[in-house]
C-alpha cells in the first residue's frame, strides 16, 4: 500500500537550516563531526513528529548536534521514515526512533553540495543525490562510492523538489520558479513533463503523500498552517492543518509506515525542558472563560421514599461567541441540563415536561431500568406534554447521562443542547477516597463540538455525510474554558457529548493520569495512561495530579479511528484544546488513588447461552434499517449473552446497547486494552474488527416495549442504524409487530 518513495528533506539548504540547531542527549557517534561547544550543549535539538493514524500520537526525540542538517528518509526499506543528520560531507543515518548511535555513517560529495534524498531506483530504500548547479549526482545505494548516474535538469538557480509525482515507485525531480512547479515524472535529463501552479511565490513548500495514494503532492506553509494538496495539480488546497509553531523547521515523513506522510517539526530548546506539543486547530481562543458547572438538580423525597426530580425541555439562547446570541435548547435552562444524582438502592422519579414545539424524549443512557421508562423512541413526549418515569436505581456508581431519543431527530435535539449527566453513587465509590466534591475536585465535563453559521447560529450543515464536525469545542457550554484546581488531585468526569466527533484526550505536557472509571462505573483498579479516546456517548473518569501554581491544557490529540476512508474528514488528525486547568498557589491535600477501586466481579463466558452477531454495513444493521414496529431480537430474562459486533463500513461507527452494561471479552480475538476492561455501554467499533461483548439481562421484561441498540453517531442512528430487542420471561410468545403510537409527529 505504501509508496516506496520519499517526501521532502533537503529541498534547499536554506530550508533545512531554517532554525539553529543544537546538541542532543543522544550523540550520534564519535566519528568526525565538529564538537559541540558548551553553549550549544546546553541546548537540545528536539524533533516532534506527528503520527496521524496511530494511537501513539507522536515521537518526541533528540538527535544530532548543533550545525547538523536533518534529512528524512527510509534508509532501510522498512516503510518507516527516520532521521539522518549531515555534517559536511558525512551522513549519519538512523533506522529507528530509539535514539543512540547512528546505524550507518557514510561520506559522500563535498561539504558545500546541496543534498537531496529520494528513492531513485524504486527499491524502497532512500538514497542521496547531490546537486551542483543544474547537475545532479545520484546514488542508488547508501554507500560512499561514486555517483551511479549524473543528469542535468532545470536551471542552476531553481529551487528543486523530490517526489514520486506519478506513483511509479521512483522519485524524480521538480524545479520551482515562483509559484510554478516544473515536474519531471522520471529521473532523466531533459525538459519537464508538466507544469503546475500552486500557492504563492514566497511560500515555503514541502513534498509528501498526504493521503496514502502512492503519489506525492505539495504542501505550502504559512506560519504554523500547512495547505496540503492531495494530488499534484494546480488549484486551491485540499486541506489545511495547523502544526507546530511558526518558527519551527518542518519535516515531512511517514513516521509510522502507514503509507501516509505526516508532519514533524524540529525545534531547539533547553535540555530537559518539556517538549512543546502541537498547537490547536483553532488558535484564536484564549481559554479564559470560567468553566460552567451544570448545577446539581434539586429533588424532593416523597412519602414512599422516591427521590423526585423535575425536568423541563425548553428553548433558550446562549452566548457562546462574544456578542452573539445563539438559539439553543436546554433542560431547565438555555443549554444542557442539571446533573441528576442518586444513590444505588434509591427509587427515583422524573417529572418531565416538554415545552418545545415538537415531540422529544428523555433517555437515561447507561441506566438499567424497565423498557417503558427508558425514554427511547417509544416514549416520545408530545409538544406541551409531560411524562413521569420512575425506577429503582440498582447498579454500581457511574457517570451516566440523559438525552432525547426521538425517532429520526436525536441528532438535532442533542446538538441543540439537550443533554445532562446522571451520577449514581454507591458505597464502593464513597469508600474509594476518590475526589468527590462536585464542581470542586470532582468536575463534570460535557465535551461537545459545534459549528456556527455566519450569524452565529448552530448549524447541522456538514462536510461529511455522517454529521457535523464542529470547529468550536465547548465544555459544559463554555468555549475556551478555564477551571481553577484547588486540590492536589482532581477527578474529571468526561462525557463525549458530541454527535459525531471522537476525542483522544490527553494533556498538553503529556502528563499521565489515572483512568478510574468507564461508562458503567469504576475499574477494578486505576489504569495510568496519557491518552483516553472517547467516541460519542462514551464516558471516562480520570484523576489528574497537579502541583501548586502549574497549568496544563486538556487537549484532544490525533487519534486512531481505524481503517476509515476519510480520517481527516472525521477529525482523526485534529488537535483541539478543550479545557485549561490552572492550579492555585496552594492546594488542599487529596488522598492517593487506591490500587483497588471495585470488586472486579466479571461475567463468565461459560454462562452465556446465546450468541448474536450484529454487522453494520452499507449503513444498515444486519441488512436492515430501524423499524419501530419490528422486534429484531428476543432475549430471555436472567440469561447471559454474547453479542458479536462488526463494523464493515469504512467509516466510523460505534455501538451502544440500552438497559445493560457489557464487558468486552475480546477485540479481534485478543484481550481488550485496559480502557475497555471495565463496564461499558458504548464502544467504538473500528472497521473490520470484531468486538465480542458479554452482558446479562435482568429484572425487567415486556412484550410491548423494546430497548434499542444502535450506532451512537447520531446521524447514523437517525438514519436507521438501530435495532430493537425485547426482554421476556422464558417461553413467552412475542407478537411480530409492536404497537407504535405516533403521537407528536
Ligand atoms: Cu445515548 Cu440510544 O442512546
Ligand atoms: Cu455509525
Amino acid at each position: 500500500m505504501r509508496s516506496s518513495t520519499r517526501s521532502v528533506t533537503a529541498l534547499t539548504a536554506a530550508l533545512v537550516l531554517a532554525v539553529p540547531f543544537a546538541t542532543a542527549s543522544a550523540d550520534v557517534d564519535g566519528s568526525g563531526g565538529p564538537p559541540a561547544t558548551q553553549a550549544e550543549q546546553s541546548r537540545g535539538n528536539s524533533y516532534h513528529l506527528s503520527d496521524s493514524t496511530s494511537r501513539h500520537t507522536a515521537h518526541v526525540l533528540t538527535y544530532g548536534r548543533p550545525g547538523d542538517d536533518t534529512l528524512v528518509g527510509d534508509w532501510d526499506g522498512d516503510g518507516v521514515d527516520t532521521l539522518a543528520v549531515r555534517r559536511g560531507s558525512t551522513y549519519h543515518f538512523t533506522n529507528s526512533f530509539r535514539g543512540g548511535d547512528a546505524d550507518v555513517v557514510v561520506t559522500y560529495g563535498r561539504p558545500d553540495d546541496v543534498v537531496l534524498v529520494g528513492d531513485w531506483d524504486g527499491d524502497g530504500v532512500d538514497t542521496l543525490a547531490v546537486r551542483r548547479g543544474k547537475t545532479y549526482h545520484v546514488k542508488d545505494s547508501l554507500d560512499g562510492g561514486p555517483a551511479d548516474r549524473v543528469l542535468t535538469f532545470g536551471r542552476a538557480q531553481d529551487e528543486v523538489l523530490v517526489g514520486d509525482w506519478n506513483g511509479d515507485g521512483t522519485d524524480s525531480l521538480a524545479v520551482r520558479r515562483g509559484a510554478d512547479y516544473h515536474v519531471s515524472d522520471s529521473l532523466r535529463s531533459g525538459p519537464a513533463d508538466r507544469v503546475v501552479r500552486y500557492g504563492r511565490a514566497d511560500d515555503e513548500v514541502y513534498v509528501g503523500d498526504f493521503t496514502g495514494s502512492g503519489r506525492d503532492a505539495l504542501a505550502v506553509r504559512r506560519g504554523a498552517a500547512y495547505h496540503l494538496l492531495h494530488e499534484l495539480r494546480s488549484g486551491p488546497a485540499d486541506r489545511r492543518v495547523m502544526f507546530g509553531r511558526p518558527g519551527d523547521a518542518a519535516l515531512v515523513g511517514d513516521w509510522d509506515g502507514d503509507g501516509t506522510d505526516s508532519l514533524g517539526v524540529r525545534r531547539t530548546s533547553e535540555v530537559g525542558s518539556a517538549p512543546e506539543p502541537q498547537v490547536p486547530e483553532v488558535p484564536d481562543v484564549e481559554f479564559d472563560q470560567p468553566l460552567a458547572i451544570p448545577p446539581l438538580a434539586d429533588s424532593t423525597v416523597d412519602d414512599e421514599g422516591t427521590r423526585v426530580f423535575q425536568l423541563t425541555a425548553q428553548e433558550g439562547t446562549s452566548s457562546f461567541l462574544p456578542g452573539v446570541e445563539t438559539e439553543t435548547w436546554g433542560f431547565d435552562g438555555d443549554f444542557l441540563g442539571p446533573t441528576l444524582r442518586a444513590e444505588r438502592g434509591e427509587r427515583v422519579a422524573v417529572e418531565f415536561t416538554n415545552t418545545l414545539e415538537e415531540s422529544t424524549s428523555v433517555h437515561w443512557h447507561g441506566m438499567h431500568l424497565p423498557p417503558e421508562m427508558d425514554g427511547g423512541p417509544h416514549q416520545e413526549v408530545p409538544a406541551g406534554g409531560s411524562w413521569r418515569p420512575t425506577w429503582l436505581v440498582d447498579q454500581p456508581a457511574a457517570t451516566l447521562w440523559y438525552h432525547p431519543h426521538p425517532h429520526g431527530r436525536t441528532e438535532k435535539h442533542v446538538y441543540m443542547g439537550l443533554s445532562g449527566l446522571f451520577l449514581i453513587d454507591d458505597e464502593e465509590s464513597a469508600a474509594s477516597g476518590l475526589p468527590d466534591e462536585y464542581g470542586v475536585d470532582d468536575i463534570p465535563l460535557v465535551v461537545q463540538d459545534k459549528a456556527f453559521t455566519e450569524d452565529g447560529q448552530l448549524t447541522l450543515a456538514s462536510a461529511v455525510p455522517s454529521g457535523v464536525m464542529g470547529e468550536r469545542i465547548m465544555v459544559n457550554g463554555t468555549v475556551g474554558a478555564v477551571q481553577e484546581v484547588t486540590s492536589e488531585r482532581v477527578r474529571l468526569r468526561i462525557l463525549n457529548g458530541s454527535t459525531l466527533r471522537s476525542y483522544n484526550f490527553g494533556f498538553s505536557d503529556d502528563r499521565s493520569f489515572q483512568l478510574v472509571a468507564t461508562d458503567g462505573g469504576l475499574l477494578t483498579g486505576p489504569h495510568e495512561t496519557t491518552r483516553i479516546q472517547l467516541s460519542p456517548g462514551e464516558r471516562a473518569e480520570i484523576v489528574v495530579e497537579m502541583a501548586p501554581g502549574e497549568e496544563t491544557m486538556l487537549r484532544s490529540y490525533p487519534q486512531h479511528l481505524g481503517d476509515i476512508t476519510d480520517p481527516e474528514g472525521y477529525g482523526a488528525l485534529d488537535t483541539l484544546d478543550v479545557l485549561r486547568l490552572v492550579a492555585a498557589p496552594e492546594l488542599t491535600a487529596s488522598a492517593e488513588v487506591p490500587g483497588t477501586l471495585a470488586d472486579g466481579e466479571r461475567l463468565d463466558e461459560a454462562d452465556a447461552t446465546v450468541e448474536r452477531t450484529f454487522v453494520m454495513k452499507n449503513m444498515r444493521l444486519n441488512g436492515q434499517l430501524m423499524d419501530m414496529a419490528r422486534v429484531d431480537e428476543v432475549v430471555t430474562v436472567d440469561t447471559t449473552e454474547i453479542w458479536v459486533v462488526r463494523n464493515e463500513d469504512r467509516m466510523p461507527h460505534n455501538w451502544h446497547i440500552h438497559d445493560v452494561q457489557f464487558e468486552v471479552l475480546s477485540v479481534d480475538g485478543e484481550a481488550p486494552p485496559p480502557e475497555l476492561r471495565g463496564r461499558k455501554d458504548t464502544i467504538y467499533t473500528e472497521p473490520g474488527r470484531e468486538y465480542r461483548l458479554i452482558m446479562r439481562f435482568e429484572h425487567y421484561t415486556s412484550t410491548e416495549y423494546p430497548y434499542m441498540y444502535h450506532c451512537h453517531l447520531l446521524r447514523h442512528e437517525d438514519f436507521g442504524l438501530m435495532g430493537q430487542f425485547v426482554v421476556v420471561e422464558p417461553g413467552t410468545e412475542v407478537p411480530d409487530t409492536l404497537p407504535v403510537d405516533d403521537h407528536g409527529h
